[in-house]
Parts: C-alpha cells; sequence; structure tokens
C-alpha cells in the first residue's frame, strides 16, 4: 500500500486530553468484549521507523464540502423535478421545502456533532481498529465507533421537529408518524446496545422484530395487495386482502432491511455509502409518484416518505464525510440498524415495499450468498472480510460468501477505495435498473 499520509484531525477533538495509560487500555479491552476488531492488529510492516502503538492520538480529517458538491449530481435533477417537471401542489411543495431546510440544518448539525462525540466514546474505550489496513500504522489507530448515535439522534430531532411546521393535532398522519419514530429510536436504541455488549448475531438477527412493534400496532393502512394483471385470472381477484400475513410481511420487512445493510459492510465508506445511494433513489421515486398520481392518498403517502428520507440522507451525508476513505470514524451497528429501519418504515407505510426491495437488490444478493454461513452450514467467522495485503494495499476476496468478496474475485483485487466505489456504482446501477423495470412494466403488470 502506498503510504499516503493523509490528514486524519477531528476537528474539535483536544487530543492531549485523552492519553490512556497501558493499564487503562489493558482493562478497557477485558472489560468490553467485541471480537476481533478490538484486538490491536500485529503489525507487518518491515519499516525500521517506530510505528504507531495502539495508544497513539491519531488525527482525522473530513471531506464536507467534497462530499457536498458531489451530492449536487443527485440534488439537481431532484429539484428539477419538484420545480420544473411536475406540478405539484404548493402546500405539498412548502412542506417538502421546510423539511429540506431543517434537514439540511440537520446536516451541519452532524458535522459539528461527529468530532464532539468521538471525543466521548474514546473516552468509554467504544472504538474499533480498522481491519483492512491491518499491518499499516493506519491498522494501528483506534478509530472511534458506533457514531450513528449522532445521525440517530439528530434525525430524530429534525423528524420530531418537522410535526410543528406540517401536522395539525387533528391530523391522521400522526399516529403513524409517531409510531414510525418510535421504531427508529428502539432500533437506534437496540444498535447502540448491540455496540456497547456485542450480541451474537442470532439474537441481531430478531432485534428489528421488536423494534417494528410501535409501526405494526399503530399501523392503521390497509392490508390488501394489487395483484399483478398476468395474475389476476389465476387469482380470481385484483385485490386480495392479506389481513394478519401483511404485518407479518412489514416485520419480516424491517429485520431484512436492518441486516442486511448491517452484514454488507466492512469496506471504509460501504455501510453509509449504500444508505446514501438507497435514499437518493428513494426520493427520487417519490417525487415521481407524487408527480404522476391524481389519488391524494398516494402522494401523501410518497411525502410522508420524502419528510423522514431528508434528514436521513442529510445526516448520513455529514457521517459519511468522516466515514469515507481513509475513516475516521466507524458507523456501529447503531447506524446499519436505523438506516435499514428507516428505510424499511418508510417503504412500508409509503406502500411501495416491492420498489424498495429492487432498490436493495445488491443487499439481496449478498443476503442469499450469507445464507450458507448465517444459517450455520458453513462455519462464519466474527469478520467475513477480504485479505489486506500491507506491501501493495491491495485487497484479495476470500472465500467467505459475501458480495465484498464476490465483487473482488469477478472484478480482481484492488484497493479498499476503489472497492467501495464498484460496491457504490453497482448500487446505483441497479437502482436505474429498477427504475427501468418500473417504466416497461407499468400498465401491465399493475
Ligand atoms: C458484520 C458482518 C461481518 C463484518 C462486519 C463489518 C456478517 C454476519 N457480519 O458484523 O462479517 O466483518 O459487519 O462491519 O456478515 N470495520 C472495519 N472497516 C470498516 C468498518 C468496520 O475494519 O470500514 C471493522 C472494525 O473493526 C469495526 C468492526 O468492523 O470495529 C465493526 O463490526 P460490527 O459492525 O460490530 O460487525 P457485525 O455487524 O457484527
Ligand atoms: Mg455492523
Amino acid at each position: 500500500m502506498t503510504k499516503k499520509k493523509e490528514s486524519r484531525e477531528i476537528p474539535g477533538l483536544d487530543w492531549t486530553s485523552y492519553s490512556p495509560s497501558g493499564a487503562d487500555f489493558t482493562s478497557a479491552m477485558a472489560a468490553r468484549k467485541r471480537g476481533a476488531s478490538k484486538q490491536p492488529p500485529e503489525s507487518h510492516s518491515k519499516s525500521p521507523e517506530p510505528v504507531a502503538t495502539s495508544t497513539d492520538p491519531h488525527i482525522t480529517s473530513s471531506k464536507p464540502s467534497k462530499i457536498l458538491l458531489f451530492s449536487l449530481i443527485f440534488f439537481l435533477p431532484y429539484l428539477y423535478l419538484i420545480f420544473y417537471h411536475y406540478t405539484i401542489e404548493a402546500e405539498l411543495k412548502k412542506s417538502i421545502l421546510i423539511n429540506a431546510s431543517l434537514s439540511f440544518a440537520g446536516f451541519f448539525l452532524t458535522l459539528i456533532m461527529i468530532p464532539v462525540a468521538s471525543r466521548y466514546v474514546l473516552r468509554r474505550n467504544l472504538f474499533g481498529y480498522d481491519i483492512n489496513k491491518r499491518g499499516t500504522p493506519q491498522g494501528l489507530i483506534k478509530v472511534p465507533e458506533s457514531l450513528g448515535i449522532v445521525v440517530g439522534i439528530v434525525f430524530l430531532v429534525v423528524a420530531i421537529l418537522f410535526q410543528y411546521f406540517n401536522f395539525t393535532s387533528d391530523s391522521n398522519w400522526l399516529v403513524e408518524y409517531n409510531a414510525a419514530l418510535a421504531s427508529v429510536c428502539f432500533m437506534i436504541l437496540l444498535g447502540f446496545v448491540d455496540d456497547v455488549l456485542d450480541i451474537p448475531w442470532r439474537v441481531k438477527l430478531v432485534l428489528p422484530t421488536i423494534a417494528a412493534l410501535p409501526l405494526l400496532m399503530a399501523y392503521a393502512g390497509h392490508t390488501t395487495i394489487m395483484i399483478p394483471k398476468p395474475l389476476v385470472e389465476y387469482v380470481g381477484a385484483e385485490i386480495l386482502d392479506l389481513g394478519w400475513i401483511y404485518k407479518l410481511y412489514m416485520g419480516l420487512l424491517t429485520v431484512f432491511c436492518t441486516n442486511s445493510i448491517n452484514i454488507h459492510a466492512g469496506i471504509n465508506g460501504l455501510e453509509v455509502g449504500q444508505t446514501v445511494v438507497i435514499a437518493f433513489a428513494i426520493l427520487i421515486h417519490n417525487i415521481m409518484q407524487i408527480g404522476v398520481s391524481s389519488n391524494h392518498e398516494t402522494k401523501q403517502a410518497h411525502a410522508f416518505s420524502i419528510y423522514l428520507v431528508q434528514p436521513l440522507l442529510a445526516t448520513s451525508l455529514a457521517l459519511l464525510s468522516y466515514n469515507w476513505y481513509p475513516s475516521s470514524v466507524f458507523v456501529g451497528d447503531t447506524y446499519t440498524y436505523f438506516s435499514g429501519m428507516t428505510m424499511a418504515v418508510v417503504g412500508i407505510l409509503g406502500h411501495y415495499s416491492e420498489t424498495l426491495l429492487i432498490f436493495f437488490f445488491p443487499q439481496v444478493i449478498n443476503f442469499l450468498l450469507s445464507l450458507p454461513q448465517l444459517a450455520g452450514i458453513i462455519p462464519c467467522p466474527r469478520h467475513r472480510l477480504p485479505r489486506f495485503d500491507p506491501q501493495t494495499g491491495l485487497l484479495t476476496g476470500t472465500n467467505d460468501g459475501t458480495l465484498v468478496n464476490v465483487s473482488l474475485r469477478l472484478f480482481g483485487r484492488r484497493s479498499e477505495k476503489s472497492l467501495c466505489i464498484l460496491l457504490l456504482v453497482l448500487q446505483a446501477l441497479g437502482c436505474c435498473f429498477c427504475f427501468f423495470l418500473r417504466w416497461i412494466l407499468t400498465g401491465w403488470y399493475k
């Protein structure tokens, strides 16, 4: 690996105040067991110069301007659709813009709060080692873990404040909106508990079922599905009421979305990057549906989705600026669970879960590839990550069943950053394919 020294400073973080002794470090390691990621990785560096020790302060940098500039590529078509392409009611447009402004403020708040929170999590020894930098000085740096907690809290603040501007006390949406927030909040709590206690993954699998309860209980929407036109003659009805099966489906969807984001991970920027790509696709889908639909209910359902996805996207972009390669912070299961749950909730309440599942195509593939290891048929190590070669800085795919490893085997060895870009491009192509599919099938399928 080309040992490119990058500035790794967290603004506002006074490292002089953090100087754990060797004894503190040992007791912290004993006190909190977090699998392989908590073990200081062995250094294979042949360099005669002394390398950083695991207790050295680390310096990190953020790239918010680059992230903002890059996201303009996506925001411009979104704004074009809202202001020019579709005629959207002034009242709805106003609500979307109020939400966008609050989300923008949430972006800056997250940007400011992440370095502050990093100091606190490090003080409580909540950190991880970057496994894909093992054998280099960067692999010895303590990277603050669970910074998803900042994103989750700012998201909740924005979403709660937004109610003041948008809903009246007799609003029908208020109950479901708050139930959705309760589910997301519950998931953030469970994710943070997982980060601190390192829960076995079999238990992790069921956590979202508990967190989905507020949503399932408050759900007052219909439990019917429209039968695809080609299947109507076989089913004998155009609309089918699934009753409790629909609620079971909603529960399973939340379990899938949360866990599928969490297991498509381990590469700098991937956890947040996939969320950002899917969230962009959801927003475009929502605005297109609002634009073309004449049904008030449908418009409201998609507007509801926008009100939660805009803050998710804004806060995630701020986190991405710290989590992009080389990561200054890790997002933790707090973030992966939170983002998965938020997207599941909007898919359910916006009534577009089929489309959501197509946006999740790479996650579905990763899940299917993971099944033998998740089911215990093949041994499942604590981390199913590629093999890193400190000499070349390249990753090689292992036999573990993940999309990360399969991509490396298919497209060849590559650096962590280029692998992350490749996976995000695949994710974006999947979303484009979904829009194409919807366009092709309109009128024929439903
Ligand atoms: C899931 C995956 C595991 C993967 C891990 C990476 C399954 C069943 N589990 O476990 O295979 O290794 O996510 O997040 O598929 N880390 C990095 N670089 C990163 C992000 C994380 O090295 O860019 C490491 C750090 O040591 C960090 C740790 O992963 O501390 C976090 O792992 P955690 O989220 O606790 O793993 P799981 O979600 O249990
Ligand atoms: Mg995780």
